[in-house]
């Protein structure tokens, strides 16, 4: 039997309450599937314990998740502690320190989800983000100068290196080859003259290594309103790390809300753990209510089994999210339904098995 040593850092808000139900259902799949299990170890880092600390997360955080097999976590963020501070410090500080520069997110519309678009059928929005994840707007690079001051400079850096957007690139042209699907580059370069005609450059570059895969290019303005007026256009997807976070959320809106959206944050090479969470944030309001929906914590667990080799399994979570919005069983208020957080982790776990 093969174990897997499974970090939690449940984080903030209503972070440990949907991260209690991803657990529930990956040892749910364990005990089903016989052939594996888990061990989570939980890490109480975030918010609280910054203020407790002065830290986000212990300075030798890293090195104690280092050896396992893969991160779950909740959500980071709570009035306090400045976002920036919080996100930097812990969700942005991981993904940077485990170098995981794919972040892969599904936009799958499921039958029975609630979709605000016109004439829009499940199957007609099935697309699959791959967000640079390393680099890029995020950088955080800059100065700010002469604080306060009449000459108040502030500069914000974006980073573009050739083996950041190479590695990204060739990802996501693998990733279309293997499934047989389109590739978009969604990008500006049109006003982003330095960046942005570098990632072109690249795109074409790779995809020369790519003949038969189908490609189109577009601008990240005119591919937020194709997302609204032709979703239908979108397969696979690749976008620097601030594109691919709007573009989500738009992403997310469509194909059910954020209480359905899932990302994995992959470090391809596996030198490191990935990472899979919900995209959604702490939502402070509902944090202690018991009224998250956790179903977007549950589909990255599925992003997890799918990392960690288990692509059925990936299959059969998809499916019964989906089978909960058609049957509408177990979802929470978000989703029109009545459940409880605890509840519709129940209910998935029943359908499961
Ligand atoms: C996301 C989030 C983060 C991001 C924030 C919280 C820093 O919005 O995962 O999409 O921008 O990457
Ligand atoms: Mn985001």
């Amino acid at each position: 039997m093969k174990t897997y040593q499974i970090a939690v850092i449940p984080g903030d808000g209503i972070g440990p309450e949907v991260m209690r139900e991803a657990v529930k259902v990956l040892n749910a799949v364990s005990a089903l599937d016989g052939g594996f299990n888990f061990e989570f170890t939980e890490y109480p880092w975030g918010c609280e314990y910054y203020l407790k600390t002065g830290e986000m997360m212990p300075e030798d955080g890293l090195e104690r998740l280092k050896g396992s097999d893969a991160i779950l976590l909740g959500a980071v963020g709570y009035p306090g502690v400045p976002d920036h501070i919080s996100l930097r410090g812990l969700l942005l500080k991981l993904r940077r320190g485990f170098d995981q520069y794919v972040n892969l997110r599904p936009v799958k519309l499921l039958e029975g989800a609630p979709c605000p678009l016109k004439d829009v059928k499940p199957g007609e929005i099935d697309m699959v983000f791959v967000r640079e994840n390393s680099e890029g707007e995020y950088s955080g690079q800059g100065a700010w100068l002469y604080p306060d001051s009449p000459q108040e400079v502030v500069i914000q850096d974006a980073v573009f290196s050739r083996k950041g957007c190479e590695r990204v690139i060739r990802y996501a042209y693998e990733l279309a080859r293997r499934e047989g699907k389109t590739l978009t580059s969604i990008i500006k370069a049109n006003a982003l003259n330095y960046s942005m005609v570098f990632w072109d450059q690249v795109f074409e570059e790779v995809g020369r290594e790519y003949p038969d895969v189908e490609t189109q290019s577009l601008l990240v303005d005119a591919a937020a309103m194709f997302m609204i007026k032709n979703p239908k256009r979108f397969q696979v997807v690749v976008t620097s790390n601030l594109f691919g976070d709007i573009l989500t959320d738009l992403g997310a809106a469509i194909s059910g809300g954020m209480g359905l959206a899932a990302g994995a944050n992959l470090d391809p090479e596996r030198r490191y753990p990935s990472m899979f969470e919900p995209i959604h944030g702490s939502a402070p309001k509902h944090a202690g209510k018991g009224d998250a929906n956790p179903l977007a914590s549950i589909w990255a667990a599925g992003q997890l089994l799918d990392h960690l080799g288990y692509p059925d399994w990936y299959g059969k979570i998809v499916d019964t999210v989906e089978r909960m919005l058609k049957e509408k069983q177990g979802l929470t208020k978000d989703l029109g339904g009545s459940a409880s957080t605890s509840e519709c982790g129940d209910v998935f776990v029943k359908l499961l098995g």
